[in-house]
């Protein structure tokens, strides 16, 4: 067994003459539905050369953008063969000789979308990856760079917001719901979310309370809720869809005059209706976000650090905490 302080300073050429890696990765070779074109392939990975970093995947997620991806319905076509996923956080293993900024031991995140990360052992770019700190949970690693990021571009670029402004949201137990309702407690801003019922809705609630939403309402009950008329909490001036149809509408109802309403996700597959009287009378505003979009416009900018490393995770009250099921 390699010990972790001779590991910490492996490259790939003491690693070769070692051992060699086989992976075993999750691909399809067409599109389709994912139990039918995935297939569970073994490679062996070639060792890491001039600016390239061997990795083996702690954990990865599935987020329905990966779903969509191989059935062929993103706007991200990948080439074939492909392997599915598109966040993780790694260990590294052992890093190619121009390699400068890694070393073998540390964790690392996909800075760059479209890796593939359902496979125990990827190669990767230097460019491709981000250092995380080990104190960051694996959970909360994996899955940093799409949803709390969505979650924190999305609460901070259409509306700016005050301690006390109030946030409304659909879809409100989804992994961005969740990230919203803990940046909105630590930033000070009222959290209302509409989830669809269930029998433990009870449960649902209260852990969502917990993590910071000030207010869950079924779509039935947002309908007759006074929360808004009653003062009891501000109309809320920014609202956020990943449902669609009637659900986008509900939602759209409650926006202050000026309000936005941004989608992100269409969860039904429905259309956004709008509805007429508060489109006129109000001016409410209706936009779109997509991270991928963001992170490629971005790919080196400040901002997209404090996404992924600062404020993010050291904001206010804490961490964001990993989505919870
Ligand atoms: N635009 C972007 O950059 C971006 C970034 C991240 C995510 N997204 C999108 O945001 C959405 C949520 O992603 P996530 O990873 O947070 O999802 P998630 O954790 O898997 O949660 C899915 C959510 O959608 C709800 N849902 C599922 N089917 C539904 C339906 N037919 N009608 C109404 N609600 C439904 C679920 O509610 P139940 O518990 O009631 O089933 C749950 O609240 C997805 O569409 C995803 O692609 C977009």
């Amino acid at each position: 067994m390699l010990r972790r302080g001779f590991l910490s300073r492996i490259n790939a050429a003491q690693w070769s003459r070692q051992m060699s890696v086989v992976a075993k990765s999750l691909k399809y070779t067409q599109h389709g539905e994912p139990q039918e074109v995935l297939q569970l392939v073994e490679d062996k990975l070639p060792d890491p050369k001039d600016n390239q970093v061997l990795v083996k995947i702690l954990a990865a997620p599935i987020n329905p953008a990966d779903i969509n991806t191989i059935q062929g319905k993103y706007p991200v076509k990948p080439k074939f063969p492909a392997v599915g996923g598109n966040e993780c956080v790694a260990e590294v293993i052992c890093v190619g000789d121009k390699v400068k900024g890694f070393e073998a031991g540390q964790h690392v995140i996909p800075l760059a979308s479209g890796l593939g990360t359902w496979t125990t052992h990827a190669v990767y770019k230097e460019d491709q990856l981000l250092i995380v700190s080990k104190k960051v949970g694996l959970a909360e690693a994996a899955t940093s760079t799409v949803n709390p990021t969505t979650a924190y571009r999305m609460l901070k670029d259409f509306v700016q917001l005050c301690p006390g402004d109030t946030v409304i949201q659909n879809g409100a137990n989804s992994a961005v719901g969740q990230a919203v309702h803990q940046l909105c407690r630590a930033w000070g801003i009222n959290s209302v979310g509409i989830v669809r019922d269930r029998p433990e809705i009870a449960e649902l609630k209260q852990m969502l309370q917990c993590l910071g939403a000030t207010e869950v309402l079924t779509e039935a009950e947002i309908r007759t809720s006074d929360i808004f008329k009653s003062g009891k909490l501000k109309k809320p001036r920014l609202a956020f869809n990943c449902v669609g149809g009637k659900s986008a509408t509900e939602v759209s109802r409650h926006l202050d005059n000026g309000g936005v309403l941004v989608t992100y996700g269409g969860m039904s597959r429905e259309p956004v209706t709008v509805a007429t009287g508060p489109l006129i009378f109000k001016d409410i505003a209706f936009r779109g976000f997509w991270m991928t979009r963001w992170s490629k416009e971005n790919y080196s900018s400040p901002e997209r650090f404090e996404n992924v490393q600062g404020d993010l995770r050291a904001d206010g009250a804490g961490k964001v905490r990993g989505p919870q099921p």
